[in-house]
C-alpha cells in the first residue's frame, strides 16, 4: 500500500515538470503552489498561488462560497455582500415575486439594508480549510479485499477523520474521493444560513435573450444577482433573526475597472459540479447515443407544453419560469454536447487511447493481471447497464415532471409513519407540519391544465417507447393497458378528477384534521399509487440493477484511473470535476466556431440594441437603458473604446457549478462572473477542446453599470472596493 501511495504522490506532485500551456483543468486550489504556479505566472499572473489559497494568513478563497446548492458567489464587499447569477438567484427572486409586484419581470433592489429580503433555506457555504486526509482514509485497507470490506472501512475512517476535524467549532466537515477514490480530501466548511435578497435586473436584462441565446455566443445576457449574508453578533452562522447584522468577512474581492484584452491571463475561482474526462469510450457511447437523446426528446415535448401555456397567462409564466428554465438549460446543453462529442470524433479518440493502454497494458505480466481485464469488463457492463438507464432516462422525464406526483409521492413518509401499529404521535405530527407547510408553495406554482398535459404526454412517450420491450414495468402500465385500453389521457382524466392532489381546499382540509388512521385514505388517493407504483418501480427494479453495476464500474475506475497516471508519468493530471473549490486558468480569448466564422471575445451595448426586439420577451428592452445608451450616459463603467462592454469569452475550463463564479485578472481582481459556456463547447464535461471551449463571463463593469446609473443603486457601489 505505502509503495502505492508514493507512487501516487510522486505522480501527481511531480509531474508538473513537463508544462504544456493550459486551458484545460480544474486545479485543486491547496496544490496551486507545487503544480500550477508557475505556469501561471509565466502566462501573466502577478499575485501568487498563497494569495489564492492560504491556511495562515486571509487570501483570495475567503472571498468564495457555495451559493445554494449548485452555484458560487463571491463576497465584494467588508458587509458580506454578494454577487452571483441571476440565473443562480432565479428561483428566490420568483418565490418573492407575485402578479403585484413582479422582481422577476421588473428587477427587485433594496433601497437599504432593512429591506433587503430573507430567503429561508438559502444556504452560503464557505471553505474553511482543505486537506489531504489519502491516507487516513485509506488505512486499513488491503489491495485485494472485497468492495463491501473496503467502503466499510473507508466509510468508519471517515466518520471519524469528519469527527476530529469539527470538534468544538460550529464548522461542517465533509471527505470526497478524488481520482475515483485514488485521493481524498477533508473540507471544514463554515455555512451562513440568513443570506437575504439585495437586488436584481429585470429579467430583460438578467435573461437577456432568454433560452434562444442560452449556451450561446455572441451574448448579451445581464446575468447578476446581489445578496448579503447575515450573521449574529458574534459574526457566526446562525438562522434569520432581526436582530443579525452584515457579516464581516476576512476578505473581500476589489473590483477593476480596467476589463480585458485578448489574451490577458484570467482565472476562474469556484465550484464546478461533475465531470467525466477519464471514462472509456463505452460511458461516452451510453450518453451521447442512450441518455441524452431520450432527455432531448422528452424535454423538447415539455418545453412545448410549458412554452405555449406562459406565452398566453401572466400567471402562469411566473408560477413555471424557474421549472422551465431548468428544463431548457439541461436540454439544450445536451443537444450542444452530443453535437461537441461528434465534432471531436470523442468516442473515435476514446478508442484509440483504448487500444494503445491495452497495449501497454499487455506488455508486462503484472500489468497484465492488474490491468488486463478492464477494457473488456467495461464494455461488458456498459452492455448489461444500457437498458436500464434507457428505462430510467424515461422514468426520471416524464414520471415526476409532474408536481402533482411529486408532491403525493413526498407524502411517504407520513404513510410510513402512520401505518405501524403504534404510531409515534410526535414523528406523526413533524411530518404533517412540514407537508402542511409545504401545500401554498407546491400550489403557488402549480397549474392543473399544464400538469396535466405534461403528464399526459410524458407518460404517453415512457409507455410507447418501453411498452414493447419485453422488461418489467410499472404497475400503473398494466393499468393504463387493461382497464384504459393503452389510453394514458383517460387514465390522467380519471386520476386528476379523483385525487385529492388537485385540490388545494380538499388538500389542506384534510391534512389539517389528519389523524393516523388517514394513512389508508392517501393510500386508496389514485395519485398517489401512481407516484408509489413509479417508485417502487425505480427503487425495486431499476435501482437495484443500476446500483450493483455501478459499485462495480466505480471499483473499476479507481483502477482504471490509477492505470491511468501510471500510464502517462509525464502528464499533469487534474481530478474530475466533484463540486469542490477549483481554480481553472487561462485567457481572455476568441474562437472560431466553424468555417469562415470567427467570433470576437467580447459583445457591448450596441449589440442589445442590435437584439431588441419589443414583441418577443426575452428581446424587450427597457427604456431606461435605451436612454443611457442614446445619452452615451456610461460613467466610469465603459471600455476605453468608448462602449459598455456586456459579456466576454475566455479559455477557462469551466462547468455547471461555476455559474456565479469570480472571473479574476492577473492581479487578482474582480473583472467578470462566470455564467455560461459556449455551445460549441458543452462537450468539455466529457472531453475539452482548447480550440472550441470557452466560458462566457459578464464584464464586471456591465454588473456596475447596471446596479449605478439604471437601478440609482449608488449605495451598493459606495461599499466596494474599486480599482479604477
Ligand atoms: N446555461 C447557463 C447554465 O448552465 C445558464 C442557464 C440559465 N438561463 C436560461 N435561459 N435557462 O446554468
Ligand atoms: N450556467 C452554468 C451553471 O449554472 C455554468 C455554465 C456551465 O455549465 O459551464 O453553473
Amino acid at each position: 500500500m505505502k509503495k502505492y501511495f508514493t507512487f501516487l504522490f510522486t505522480t501527481l506532485i511531480l509531474s508538473y515538470s513537463t508544462i504544456s500551456i493550459a486551458d484545460e483543468g480544474m486545479w485543486i486550489p491547496m496544490l496551486l503552489g507545487q503544480l500550477n504556479e508557475e505556469e501561471m505566472m509565466a502566462m501573466g499572473m502577478k499575485i501568487t498561488a498563497e494569495d489564492i489559497y492560504s491556511i495562515n494568513h486571509s487570501s483570495l478563497k475567503d472571498a468564495v462560497v457555495i451559493f445554494g446548492r449548485g452555484c458560487t458567489a463571491e463576497i465584494i464587499s467588508d458587509q458580506g455582500l454578494l454577487l452571483t447569477n441571476h440565473h443562480c438567484g432565479f428561483g428566490i427572486i420568483q418565490r418573492h415575486s407575485s402578479l403585484e409586484h413582479d422582481y422577476l419581470k421588473d428587477g427587485f433592489w433594496a433601497a437599504n439594508q432593512a429591506e433587503e429580503l430573507p430567503s429561508p433555506g438559502l444556504t452560503c457555504t464557505q471553505l474553511v480549510r482543505m486537506e489531504d486526509v489519502t491516507n487516513q482514509v485509506l488505512d486499513g485497507v488491503e489491495e485485494n479485499m472485497s468492495e463491501a470490506d473496503r467502503n466499510k472501512i473507508i466509510n468508519e475512517n471517515i466518520d471519524k477523520i469528519k469527527e476530529e476535524a469539527v470538534e468544538g467549532t460550529h464548522y461542517e466537515a465533509i471527505v470526497k474521493p478524488f481520482f475515483y477514490g485514488n485521493q481524498y480530501f477533508l473540507f471544514v466548511n463554515e455555512i451562513f444560513k440568513d443570506i437575504r435578497l439585495v437586488g436584481a435586473p429585470p429579467s430583460n436584462i438578467g435573461k437577456f435573450g432568454g433560452d434562444t441565446d442560452n449556451w450561446m455566443w455572441p451574448r448579451h445576457t445581464g446575468d447578476f444577482s446581489v445578496f448579503r449574508i447575515y450573521v449574529n453578533e458574534d459574526n457566526e452562522p446562525a438562522p434569520f433573526a432581526d436582530g443579525n447584522v452584515p457579516f464581516k468577512p476576512k476578505t473581500s474581492m476589489k473590483i477593476s475597472l480596467k476589463g480585458a484584452e485578448k489574451d490577458d491571463f484570467t482565472f476562474v475561482f469556484g465550484y464546478p459540479g461533475s465531470t467525466q474526462e477519464y471514462v472509456t469510450s463505452y460511458a461516452i457511447e451510453m450518453i451521447t447515443d442512450v441518455i441524452n437523446p431520450i432527455r432531448i426528446s422528452m424535454r423538447s415535448d415539455a418545453l412545448d407544453i410549458i412554452g405555449a401555456a406562459m406565452n398566453n397567462d401572466d400567471l402562469i409564466r411566473l408560477q413555471y419560469a424557474a421549472k422551465q428554465a431548468g428544463i431548457a438549460n439541461g436540454w439544450k446543453k445536451w443537444i450542444g454536447e452530443n453535437r461537441g462529442i461528434k465534432k471531436l470524433n470523442a468516442i473515435e479518440k476514446k478508442k484509440i487511447f483504448e487500444a494503445e493502454f491495452t497495449e501497454w497494458a499487455k506488455s508486462t505480466p503484472e500489468r497484465m493481471e492488474k490491468y488486463g481485464g478492464l477494457i473488456p469488463g467495461f464494455e461488458s457492463i456498459y452492455s448489461a447497464l444500457e437498458p436500464l438507464k434507457y428505462s430510467e432516462s424515461y422514468l426520471i422525464e416524464s414520471g415526476f415532471r409532474s408536481d402533482f406526483v411529486r408532491f403525493a409521492s413526498s407524502c411517504r413518509n407520513l404513510v410510513n409513519l402512520s401505518e405501524t401499529k403504534t404510531p409515534d404521535k410526535a414523528k406523526v405530527k413533524d411530518e404533517l407540519e412540514r407537508l402542511q407547510g409545504n401545500v401554498p408553495g407546491y400550489f403557488k406554482n402549480y397549474n392543473p391544465e399544464v400538469d396535466k398535459k405534461l403528464f399526459v404526454a410524458l407518460i404517453s412517450e415512457y409507455y410507447d417507447k418501453t411498452v414493447n420491450d419485453g422488461g418489467p414495468k410499472p404497475d400503473i402500465f398494466n393499468l393504463i393497458n387493461k382497464k384504459y385500453k393503452g389510453d394514458v389521457l383517460k387514465y390522467a382524466d380519471d386520476v386528476y378528477k379523483n385525487s385529492m392532489f388537485a385540490s388545494e381546499e380538499e388538500l389542506t382540509a384534510f391534512l389539517s384534521k389528519y389523524k393516523s388512521s388517514g394513512y389508508k385514505k392517501i393510500e386508496k388517493d389514485p395519485a398517489y399509487a401512481l407516484a408509489m407504483s413509479l417508485r417502487d418501480y425505480y427503487f425495486n427494479f431499476l435501482r437495484d440493477g443500476i446500483n450493483k453495476y455501478e459499485t462495480e464500474l466505480d471499483s473499476m475506475m479507481r483502477i482504471y484511473m490509477k492505470a491511468q497516471l501510471e500510464m502517462q508519468p509525464d502528464k499533469r493530471f487534474y481530478p474530475d470535476a466533484n463540486f469542490t473549490l477549483r481554480v481553472t486558468y487561462g485567457k481572455v480569448d476568441d474562437y472560431y466556431p466553424r468555417d469562415a466564422v470567427h467570433y470576437k471575445h467580447y459583445t457591448t451595448l450596441s449589440g442589445i440594441i442590435e437584439k431588441e426586439d419589443p414583441a418577443i420577451y426575452d428581446y424587450v428592452v427597457e427604456d431606461k437603458l435605451k436612454e443611457l445608451y442614446a445619452s452615451k450616459d456610461y460613467g466610469r463603467y465603459a471600455d476605453k473604446d468608448g462602449m459598455v462592454h456586456i459579456c466576454f469569452t475566455g479559455s477557462n475550463h469551466t462547468s455547471g457549478g461555476n455559474s456565479g463564479s469570480p472571473v479574476l485578472n492577473a492581479d487578482g481582481h474582480l473583472i467578470g462572473i462566470n455564467f455560461d459556456r459556449n455551445w460549441e463547447g458543452t462537450m468539455s464535461d466529457l472531453m475539452y477542446d482548447p480550440d472550441m471551449c470557452r466560458n462566457i463571463s459578464i464584464d464586471i463593469r456591465y454588473c456596475l453599470f447596471i446596479i449605478d446609473k439604471f437601478a440609482g443603486a449608488t449605495h451598493l457601489i459606495e461599499e466596494m472596493t474599486i480599482v479604477e
